[in-house]
């Protein structure tokens, strides 16, 4: 029997005597599960335990394919090796030792506290459209988590601190579709940042309160399901970026809008990649 099914029936029937009876002679595999702390037994009942983070809860909650390490160096770079492999599905770890950021920066997260995750899939999208992926993305993350976004695609919150970022990758692609690994880092639990990330935060900072990985996992992998019809339109009701002063290297100037293909027009010309600082900081 599959753990997803075993940790199925541990949610029916979570009485041990019951659920023992129902495994019969494979009963045993229970043990394994709480060895590794997916399950724990309180007063006679087996319970999910959803803090666990281990690959057998996550396939089970996710109800998807998943691959989950205690450590790696960058999700992305293996799940370019499993597109590779004809796999796909989502890898995500406790913690990367060589984690990738945008314009060739590292992206630092304390281990065990936060999620660092990639997805790596084939989407109906053609390669010409794909630069629009992570700012789709993005928006769904921060409407789902109720966050902002900032151009391209930060996560931030309503004081303009960065909670998470996406870092997008093409591994191959067909005239209407494109193999992708979409990487995603989002704060969670972490309270102290590097002094040399001033502007950092989590959902923890920023909302208060502890969150639970696995939830905050599964509400947004729901959402990176959603249409891809009108891509822009949950990304324009959550910017925090149009209609501000902004500064994008030496260029500086008002947002004025996004073009189609996701392009930011900064006093009307076209940028297509960069870091945005918000120069007006607490005006949106
Ligand atoms: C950014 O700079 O804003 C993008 C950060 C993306 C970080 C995530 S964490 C999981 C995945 N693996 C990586 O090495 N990077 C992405």
């Amino acid at each position: 029997m599959k753990i997803a099914k075993i940790l199925e029936l541990v949610e029916r029937e979570s009485r041990k005597s019951q659920l023992e009876s129902l495994l019969g002679e494979q009963f045993s595999i229970l043990d394994t599960l709480l060895e590794e702390g997916s399950l724990f037994l309180e007063k006679g009942r087996y319970l999910l335990n959803k803090d666990a983070f281990t690959e057998n809860m996550l396939r089970f909650v996710l109800g998807m394919n998943i691959r989950k390490l205690d450590s790696c160096h960058s999700t992305n770079a293996i799940a370019m090796d499993l597109l590779d492999q004809g796999w796909e599905g989502i890898v995500c770890t406790d913690q990367q030792t060589g984690g990738k950021g945008r314009q060739g920066r590292t992206w630092i997260s304390d281990s065990g506290k936060n999620l660092l995750f990639s997805v790596a899939r084939e989407l109906p999208v053609p390669i010409a459209e794909v630069a629009k992926i992570p700012l789709f993305w993005s928006a769904q993350i921060a409407e789902v988590l109720d966050l902002h976004v900032k151009w391209p695609n930060d996560i931030i919150d309503s004081q303009d601190r960065k909670i998470g970022g996406i870092l997008s990758a093409v591994h191959s692609f067909s005239a209407s579709s494109t193999k992708v690994v979409i990487g995603i880092g989002l704060n969670i639990n972490q309270e102290i940042f590097p002094a040399d990330i001033p502007n950092a935060s989590s959902l923890k900072i920023t909302k208060g309160g502890s969150f639970s990985r696995t939830e905050v996992l599964k509400s947004v992998l729901l959402v990176l399901e959603n249409s891809w019809k009108d891509p822009f339109s949950v990304w324009l009701k959550r910017n925090r970026t149009l209609g501000r002063r902004i500064k994008i290297g030496e260029r500086s100037g008002i947002a004025t809008g996004l073009r189609d293909d996701g392009a930011l027009l900064l006093d009307g010309y076209p940028i297509l990649t960069g870091d945005v600082e918000l120069i007006d900081y607490g005006q949106s």
